[in-house]
C-alpha cells in the first residue's frame, strides 16, 4: 500500500457522501497497517503517519457521527499501539552487549578486564564463552517459585507485559524445581527453529500474506500477539542464560549460575564452555562458528562473560553495556554452512549453472538456502561435493556464492561431483563449446535441446516479456510459469492468441483462481497494445545468444527492417558467406554475435517460431540512418542545460543520426554540446581542445535532420 496522508481538506467542508467514501478508505487503511503492526511486526508506516490517519478516521466520526457503526476501528480494544501490552518496570535494567568482530578486539578486551581488575597477566582469570542466539531478549519473574510476570526487554528499562504469551512456551516452566531463591528473575532468549520458521512461513503464504523475512522477527512477532492463543500455536523456544534480581544467589559464578539455571528447569545451551584465555575463548568462537549449521536455529555470534561474579559487579557497566561481558558477531556477509545437495538449473540459453542446495542459515537478516556454484569449471575448481561445509557470502542483492570448502569436515565417504553431460530438464546431451576466436573450451555447459527443452523454453517466454523487451504489465514470470506449465502459453506467438482463445474457451482465465474478469480483461488489454513494438525490442526479445540491446539495436539500425534481417540471417545459414561478411561488417557486432545470430536462424524451431509470431506482432522499422548526417559515427557528448529539447531527446536524435552519446568527455569525444551550467565536462573538452558548441550550434550542424 502506498504511503498516504490523510487528505488535507477540512473534515467540515466535506459532503456526506464524500466524507462516507473517505472514512471507508481510511478504515481499511487503518485496519490494514493494524495487521502489518500487530500480526505481522512489519509496519510500512511512521508511529506519525499512523496517528495522522487515525486523528482524519476520528474526526470524521465527530463530524459525521452516522459514520461510527458497531464496526468502528476507535471502539475496538487496544487497537492503538501504545495501549497494546501493559508496561512493566524492570527491577534491575536489561543491558545490551559491547560488540567485537575481530580476534584482536577480543585480545584487548581481556586485557582491559584485567587492567581494570589489576589482575596481572599471570594470575588466572576464566571467562565463559556461549552462543549469541538470535532471537529475543525475555525476563521471567518468579516469587516463592511461581512464574508471576514476563516481560520483554523494551528499552532496557521497560518493556512490555507478555505474561500469558510466555505461559505458552514449553521451555518456560510454571514452578521452578528444586530450591529456587524466594524472588528470583530468569533472563535468557526466546526464539523460533529454522523448521517452525519455515512451517509459519508456508502459512503465511497459504494465506495469501507475505512471508517473515527470518526468525527473529517470526519469533518478535510470534511472542507479541495480543492473543495468547495465537503465541501458543506458534512453538516458541527458551535458553536461559542470565538473571535479573534475585533474593538470593545460588552461586558466585556465571558458570555455576547457568548450571544452577539448569536444574531450575531451564534449557541452557549445551555451547557453553569455560575458557581460561583469549586463544580458549576464540577456539570455543571457532567451534560455535562451524557447528552454527547444524543448530537449527540462528546465531549471530559469541557471547563472553567474567566468570567470577564478583568481579562483573566490580566491572559494573558503561552506558548500558557491562564492561565483563563482550558479544562476538559473526560476519555479517559471511556463514559456514552444509551443502544437503547440488542441483543443476538451466537457463534461457541452456547454460546449465550448479546450485548449491544449503542447510538454511541467516546472514545479514535473511535466510539463505541456496548458493550459485556458477558452472562446471568453478564446481571442480572448488571441489565443491555434496555434505561438504562451506562458507558462504552474501553482499548486497547478489546471489549468494559459494567461498570455499572446510576439507577437514569433509566425510570420509564422500565423492566428487559428478557434472551431467545431459540436460535434467529435458535429456538432451550438453556440451562445451570452443569458442571460435580463443580456441578455448566454453566454462559453460550448455543444453542442446533448445526450445524442446522446457527450461529453456521458459526462461525465453520470461526475457521475451522482460521490461526492456515486450514488457508486458500483468505477464511477470511467476504468470509464465503458471501458464507454460498449464499449456496455455509455450512459445511467444500464443501470448498473442490467449484473449481469442479465453474467448472460445469454457476455462476461462477470470475463472482461475487469483483472476476476476477485471484482471484478465486487464491483461487481455496489457498484450494487445504490444502488437506493435520497435524493431530493436523485437530483435532483443527473441533472447538470441550474445544479443543484448546494444546488440538489438545496432542490427535494427543497419537492417531497418525485420525483413531484411531474417533474409541476411538466413543465407549466412546456408553458408552464404557475403551475407554473414554483411553481419560482421556491422559497426560493433563481431564475429561471435554473427555466429550466434546465424545459428539462431539455422534451427527449423526458431523459424517456425518467428512465423508464428510474426503472424501476431508487426515490428516497427527504426528510422534509417541518414548517410549524410553530419555526425555518422561521431562520439556527442551533452552536457549542462538544454533549452528546447530534454537530454533524451537529444541524445535520441544524435542515436538517430548515427552519432554515439557519450556520458563523459574523453580523447575519444568529437563534439561537446555544452548548454547553460556545463562545469567540468566543458573545462575538460577546452583542455583537450575538442569540437565545443552550443544547442543552436547543434541544430544549425545537424540542420533539420534531427
Ligand atoms: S547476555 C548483560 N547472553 O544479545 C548481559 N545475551 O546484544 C546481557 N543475547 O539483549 C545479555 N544470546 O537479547 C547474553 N548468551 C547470551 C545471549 C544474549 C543472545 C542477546 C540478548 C541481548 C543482546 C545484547
Amino acid at each position: 500500500m502506498a504511503r498516504r496522508r490523510a487528505s488535507e481538506t477540512p473534515v467540515e467542508q466535506l459532503g456526506a457522501g464524500e466524507a462516507a467514501r473517505e472514512y471507508r478508505r481510511l478504515g481499511e487503511e487503518i485496519a490494514e497497517h493494524d495487521r502489518r503492526y500487530y500480526q505481522d511486526d512489519a509496519p510500512t508506516v511512521t508511529d506519525a503517519e499512523y496517528d495522522a490517519l487515525r486523528l482524519r478516521y476520528e474526526a470524521l466520526e465527530n463530524q459525521f457521527p452516522e459514520l461510527a457503526t458497531g464496526e468502528s476501528l476507535t471502539h475496538t480494544v487496544g487497537a492503538a499501539p501504545s495501549e497494546k501490552f501493559a508496561k512493566r518496570r524492570h527491577a534491575v535494567p536489561m543491558l545490551s552487549l559491547g560488540k567485537a568482530y575481530t580476534d584482536e578486539e577480543v585480545g584487548e578486551f581481556v586485557a582491559r578486564v584485567r587492567r581494570f581488575l589489576r589482575i596481572p597477566d599471570e594470575a588466572p582469570l576464566a571467562f565463559t564463552a556461549e552462543p549469541k542466539v538470535d532471537g529475543l531478549s525475555l525476563s521471567l519473574r518468579y516469587e516463592g517459585g511461581e512464574l508471576v510476570a514476563a516481560t520483554t526487554r523494551g528499552d532496557g528499562s521497560e518493556g512490555e507485559d507478555v505474561t500469558p504469551n510466555a505461559r505458552t512456551v514449553k521451555d518456560i516452566p510454571h514452578r521452578l524445581s528444586g530450591d529456587a531463591p524466594a524472588i528470583f528473575e530468569v533472563r535468557g532468549e526466546i526464539y523460533l527453529t529454522h523448521a517452525e520458521f519455515a512451517l509459519i512461513n508456508k502459512r503465511q503464504v497459504a494465506a495469501g500474506k507475505a512471508p517473515i523475512a527470518n526468525p527473529r522477527n517470526g519469533a518478535a512477532g510470534s511472542l507479541r500477539q495480543l492473543d495468547a492463543k495465537v503465541t501458543a500455536s506458534r512453538p516458541l523456544h527458551f535458553f536461559a542464560y542470565g538473571w535479573g534480581e534475585a533474593s538470593s544467589m545460588p552461586s558466585g559464578t556465571q558458570s555455576g549460575m547457568v548450571a544452577a539455571l539448569a536444574a531450575f528447569g531451564f534449557k541452557t545451551n549445551p555451547l557453553t564452555r569455560l575458557c581460561r584465555s583469549a586463544d580458549e575463548m576464540l577456539e570455543q568462537y571457532r567451534l560455535i562458528e562451524t557447528e552454527r549449521a547444524t543448530l537449527g536455529y540462528d546465531i549471530d555470534g559469541v557471547v563472553y562473560k567474567v566468570d567470577d561474579i564478583a568481579l562483573q559487579d566490580r566491572l559494573g557497566a558503561v552506558s548500558r553495556e557491562p564492561r565483563w561481558a563482550l558479544a562476538h558477531k559473526f560476519s555479517a556477509e559471511k556463514a559456514v554452512t552444509i551443502v544437503d545437495a547440488i542441483e543443476i538449473q538451466v537457463g534461457r540459453t541452456g547454460a546449465l549453472t550448479p546450485v548449491a542446495k544449503l542447510r538454511p542459515v541467516t546472514v545479514g537478516g535473511v535466510v539463505v538456502s541456496n548458493a550459485t556454484l556458477h558452472n562446471e569449471e568453478e564446481i571442480l575448481r572448488k571441489d565443491v561435493r555434496v555434505g561438504d561445509t562451506v562458507t558462504i557470502q552474501r553482499a548486497g542483492d547478489v546471489i549468494p556464492q559459494v567461498l570455499g570448502v572446510d576439507l577437514d569436515k569433509r566425510p570420509a565417504d564422500s565423492k566428487a561431483y559428478e557434472f551431467p553431460t545431459t540436460c535434467p530438464a529435458c535429456g538432451s546431451s550438453a556440451v562445451r563449446e570452443t569458442n571460435p576466436r580463443t580456441g578455448k573450451l566454453d566454462a559453460v555447459r550448455r543444453c542442446t535441446g533448445g526450445l524442446v527443452c522446457p527450461a529453456q523454453a521458459v526462461e525465453r517466454l520470461k526475457h521475451f516479456v522482460s521490461r526492456n523487451a515486450y514488457d508486458i504489465e500483468g505477464l511477470g514470470e511467476q504468470r509464465i510459469d503458471e501458464f507454460y506449465r498449464d499449456g496455455m502459453i509455450t512459445r511467444p506467438g500464443d501470448i498473442f492468441t490467449l484473449a481469442e482463445r479465453d474467448r472460445r474457451s469454457l476455462t476461462k482465465l477470470e475463472n482461475r483462481e487469483g483472476w476476476g474478469r477485471q484482471s484478465a480483461q486487464k491483461l487481455f488489454d496489457a498484450i494487445e497494445a504490444r502488437r506493435t513494438i520497435g524493431l530493436d525490442r523485437f530483435i532483443f526479445a527473441l533472447g538470441i545468444r550474445h544479443i543484448g540491446e546494444t546488440n538489438a539495436r545496432l542490427l535494427a539500425r543497419h537492417f531497418g527492417s525485420f525483413e531484411a534481417l531474417r533474409d541476411n540471417g538466413r543465407r549466412a545459414a546456408a553458408g552464404d558467406a557475403e551475407a554473414l561478411g554483411e553481419l560482421t561488417a556491422i559497426g560493433g557486432v563481431g564475429e561471435v554475435v554473427a555466429e550466434a545470430l546465424v545459428d539462431f536462424f539455422r534451427e527449423a524451431h526458431n523459424e517456425e517460431m518467428l512465423d508464428d509470431l510474426l503472424a501476431q506482432v508487426t515490428p516497427q522499422p527504426l528510422e534509417v540512418v541518414s548517410s549524410t548526417s553530419p555526425v555518422v559515427g561521431k562520439t556527442v557528448v551533452f552536457t549542462g542545460s538544454l533549452e528546447r529539447i530534454t537530454r533524451e531527446e537529444a541524445k535520441a536524435m544524435a542515436e538517430r543520426l548515427g552519432a554515439k552519446v557519450a556520458g563523459s568527455v574523453s580523447a575519444k569525444t568529437d563534439i561537446v554540446v555544452a548548454g547553460p551550467g556545463a562545469g567540468s565536462k566543458l573545462k575538460k573538452a577546452a583542455e583537450l581542445g575538442l569540437q565545443v558548441m552550443d544547442e543552436e550550434g547543434w541544430f544549425q550542424l545537424v540542420g533539420g535532420q534531427g
